[in-house]
């Protein structure tokens, strides 16, 4: 049996990723580290109680998270927590700074003191910067981050690195495209997309609408994690993407299309600062060391994505209904 101390378990990525070990490991305990910010939704693992522990936690808080370490024997962790959305860090970076880089100095520092045989860091093609009409982001890419949020989740990657280089730590890194399916929060591309058409609202659209991402389906995210831990090497960085480059524009008016809704919802708006052009990743090497390869296409992706945000109108509706009605009104009136 390992445990797996897993952060940010309660978010996005996190969650899904605990759901598919708790449904398909019997041989994983698993301890899960949240600071419950905006992002959190404990509903989102309901229901899970065997081999599953939760602590709430926040990463940057180095005198809690120790005691955690000191109470239970963990052989891996696996870092998701962060703060993960850069309009957010166009507006506050400070926070960013806080979690994604001192949260994860301190998960590295206790790691190391408690003999962690595995240590992997969530990290995010965003790291690399923008790309133009052509080519796409290797393992050797030089780091260029552009915003607050990649600026940080890059210094984090790069403290990583540094402990496997000088005090020998068994690190990995992974870093992936943009991600969609169940449980994102609302303030992300597709579930905002999603929420506003079926609620015949209008849908703000950066710029020229003509940015570009590498999206994938979270299950198959959730693979690659899998398998960069299992198979991957120690000190190595490894892309995971989805083969799926498309324009905003052209996500949007799939999304609109599906259910059936005027492509006049669509509204221009200002350009978010510093908008990075376009993301694509070279995925080769994970796919030749792991065999790693992602199963959902774009139709396929999206199709499910809008059926769960159909189905799962309550777990929206609540979220819709608090804070983030303010930061909605922040964000986009105006604009
Ligand atoms: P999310 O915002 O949905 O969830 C983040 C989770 O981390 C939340 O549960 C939140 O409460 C928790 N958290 C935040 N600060 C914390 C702290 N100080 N201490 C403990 N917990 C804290 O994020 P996500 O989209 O699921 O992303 C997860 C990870 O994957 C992040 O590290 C992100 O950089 C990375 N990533 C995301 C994507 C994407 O497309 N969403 C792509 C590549 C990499
Ligand atoms: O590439 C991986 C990254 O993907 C992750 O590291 C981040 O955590 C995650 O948030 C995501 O970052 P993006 O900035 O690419 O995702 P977002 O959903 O915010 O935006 C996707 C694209 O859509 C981007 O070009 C901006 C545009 N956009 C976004 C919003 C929220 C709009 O045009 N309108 C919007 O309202």
């Amino acid at each position: 049996m390992k445990t797996y101390l897993v952060t940010g378990g309660f978010g996005f990525i996190g969650s899904n990723f605990i759901r598919h070990i708790m449904d398909n490991r019997k041989d994983v305990a698993i301890i899960n580290v949240d600071k419950i910010t905006y992002a959190a939704n404990p509903g989102n693992l309901a229901g899970y109680s065997e081999n599953y522990k939760f602590y709430k936690a926040d990463i940057a808080d180095k005198t809690g998270l120790s005691k955690i370490f000191l109470e239970n024997k963990v052989d891996y962790v696996v870092n998701f927590a962060a703060e993960s959305h850069v309009d957010r860090s166009i507006q506050e970076p400070s926070i960013f700074i806080r979690t994604n880089v001192e949260g994860t100095l301190n998960l590295l520092e206790l790691s190391m003191k408690h003999n962690v045989e595995k240590f992997l860091q969530i990290s995010t093609d965003e790291v690399y910067g923008s790309l133009g009409e052509s080519g796409k982001f290797s393992e050797e890419t030089p780091l260029s981050p552009r915003s607050p949020y990649s600026a940080s989740k890059a210094s984090a990657d790069m403290l990583v690195t540094a402990f496997f280089h000088t005090y020998n730590m068994p690190v990995l890194i992974s870093r992936c495209s943009n991600n969609y399916g169940p449980y994102q929060f609302p303030e992300k591309l597709i579930p905002l997309v999603a929420i506003n058409a079926l609620n015949d609202k209008e849908i703000p659209l950066y710029g020229d609408g003509k940015n570009v991402r590498d999206w994938i389906y979270v299950s198959d995210h959730v693979k690659g994690i899998c398998l960069v831990l299992e198979k991957g090497k120690f000190g190595e960085v490894y892309n995971i993407g989805g083969n799926a480059e498309a324009e905003n524009i052209d996500i949007i008016k799939y999304i609109l299309n599906k259910l059936k809704k005027p492509h006049s919802l669509i509204k221009y708006v200002k350009d978010r600062p510093g908008h990075d052009r376009r993301y694509a990743m070279d995925f080769s090497k994970i796919n030749k060391e792991t065999g790693f390869i992602p199963e959902y296409n774009l139709e396929k992706g999206l199709d499910d994505t809008i059926d769960w945000y159909i189905k799962n109108e309550s777990w929206w509706r609540e979220i819709l209904s608090g804070d983030y009605k303010e930061y909605y009104k922040k964000m986009y009136e105006n604009r």
